[in-house]
């Protein structure tokens, strides 16, 4: 170890004994979140990283999985998304889970922590690799379901890599697409083709927003993103027809070989908290998505009246304590007569329990960070992958074993709390912060 990281240690053990217990229910989720409590979270996250590095879980199903990054057109208005995919060969898992330095940067901002801890993470996770073999390429003669997936707020198109893979590794094709609405903690865009030429990027981070302005700009974020699922659907949809596209970041994988290779009646969103609302929203204006799966949704920026245009099959996954009485409430109201829905809590899960941070660190000081939860981190992802599965398979018509599941769907598991989460009255008061 190079005498800067023990120093660096020793200042993080200092400041160890200052880490308390943090829930994401404390948060004010719509303006910014508290610094200082935040700065000894991350503090001591880092140092429990320098003891282990972390351990994203590979995919469970029988293909081996390919991943690449794509970005097609300029400004803010490119579509960019990694996709996960079955592949041909089973090879040295090479993909870099977070790719620039700039993310961790921009986790650092939407911490609300100093920029040099962005730096010391990077330093910690920055050549953290996830079970998939990087440009591989794509196992040919098949269509694939197409999985649009779209991460949480802070969040970025890479740490959803535990449930990306999984999903490519039973069949599917997963396009994780990064928002340029200005709620992921970083992303980046060329100008136009001179800048992609030289590889000028032009990085756009966390915007921070007040109460009141969160009020508003929310609810047309989560539109944005919903528009960016559609034009990353309709990409690749592109790409499959044989259009001609260019990936502005010229990597080895060759676009063309996505030709033909999608099944393009099987096609579902699925995302993670401001994710989950923007899968919900994207159902309500997309009709090619066929179902859509909610993870721990954040409700607060649907409007109040989209419940009575979703007409498609919606899958509410929850952790045990992230929704309010607000998001609760506003659940209930998708479940008409005459539709199709499905909701289960994962008991002793967390809202972090769906993004790869929940395998960044050890037990202990997981729980004290809430990014675990009291069950095991590997068992809540299983019991949410295998659901998840379940569910394509019955609501996209496929033709595989993911049935072996379907109990799952309904609640039927000592893990599982079939229907609404618990403790409603207990967060709503922790709204009232
Ligand atoms: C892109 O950036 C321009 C200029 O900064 C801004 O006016 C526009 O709203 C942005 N578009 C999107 C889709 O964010
Ligand atoms: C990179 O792009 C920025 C803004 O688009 C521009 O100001 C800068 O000159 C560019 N850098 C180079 C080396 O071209
Ligand atoms: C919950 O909803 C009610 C009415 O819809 C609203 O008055 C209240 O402010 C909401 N609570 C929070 C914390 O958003």
């Amino acid at each position: 170890m190079a005498p800067p990281k023990l120093q660096m240690l020793f200042y993080l053990c200092c400041c160890l004994s200052l880490a308390h217990p943090f829930s994401w229910q404390d948060l004010n989720p719509v303006a910014s979140f508290k610094p200082s409590v935040w700065l000894y979270k991350i503090q001591a996250l880092m140092m429990a990283a320098s003891f282990g590095h972390a351990k994203i879980p590979k995919g469970h199903g029988p293909y081996p999985v390919g991943c690449t990054d794509l970005m097609v057109g300029y400004t803010n208005e490119s579509t960019f998304l990694r996709l996960y995919y079955p592949s041909e060969v089973h090879g040295h898992s090479d993909t870099i889970w977070i790719p620039n330095k700039q993310y961790f940067g921009g986790l650092a901002k939407f911490l609300g922590t100093k920029d040099f801890l962005g730096t010391m993470l990077w330093y910690i996770y920055g050549s953290t690799k996830i079970s998939a073999k990087w440009n591989a390429p794509l196992r040919t003669g098949k269509k694939y379901p197409l999985i649009v997936f779209s991460h949480g707020l802070g969040a970025f198109r890479t740490i959803y890599a535990a449930i990306g893979t999984d999903l490519a590794s039973h069949g599917f094709l997963v396009a994780a697409v990064e928002h340029r609405d200005g709620s992921a903690s970083a992303t980046y865009y060329f100008e136009d083709q001179h800048a992609a030429e030289l590889g000028n990027k032009t990085w756009l981070y966390f915007k921070t927003l007040t109460w009141e302005e969160g009020k508003i700009i929310r609810k047309q974020q989560v539109q944005q993103r919903a528009k960016e699922c559609s034009r990353a659907l309709s990409l690749i949809l592109d790409i499959d027809q044989g259009k001609p596209v260019k990936n502005e970041l010229g990597l080895d994988f060759d676009v063309k070989q996505l030709k033909d290779s999608i099944d393009r009646d099987k096609i579902a969103v699925v995302g993670h908290s401001f994710g989950g609302a923007t899968a919900i929203q994207a159902l309500s204006e997309d009709h090619r998505f066929r179902c859509g799966i909610a993870l721990d949704a954040w409700m607060f920026p649907l409007s109040d009246d989209l419940y009575s245009k979703i007409t498609q099959p919606l899958f509410f996954i929850n952790s045990e304590r992230f929704q309010t009485y607000n998001d609760t409430k506003k659940i209930k109201t998708f479940f008409l007569p005459g539709t199709e829905r499905k909701i289960i809590a994962i008991r002793g899960s967390v809202h972090q329990n769906f993004a790869d941070f929940t395998f960044a660190t050890g037990k202990i000081l997981g729980q004290k960070l809430t990014l675990k939860g009291n069950l095991d981190s590997n068992v809540v992802m299983d019991l949410n992958n295998k659901a998840s599965l379940a569910f394509l398979q019955k609501y996209l018509g496929l033709e595989k074993d993911f049935d072996q599941w379907d109990p799952l769907m309904e609640g039927d598991d000592v893990n599982l709390i079939p229907g609404f989460p618990l403790d409603t009255t207990t967060t709503q008061a922790s709204m009232d912060k």
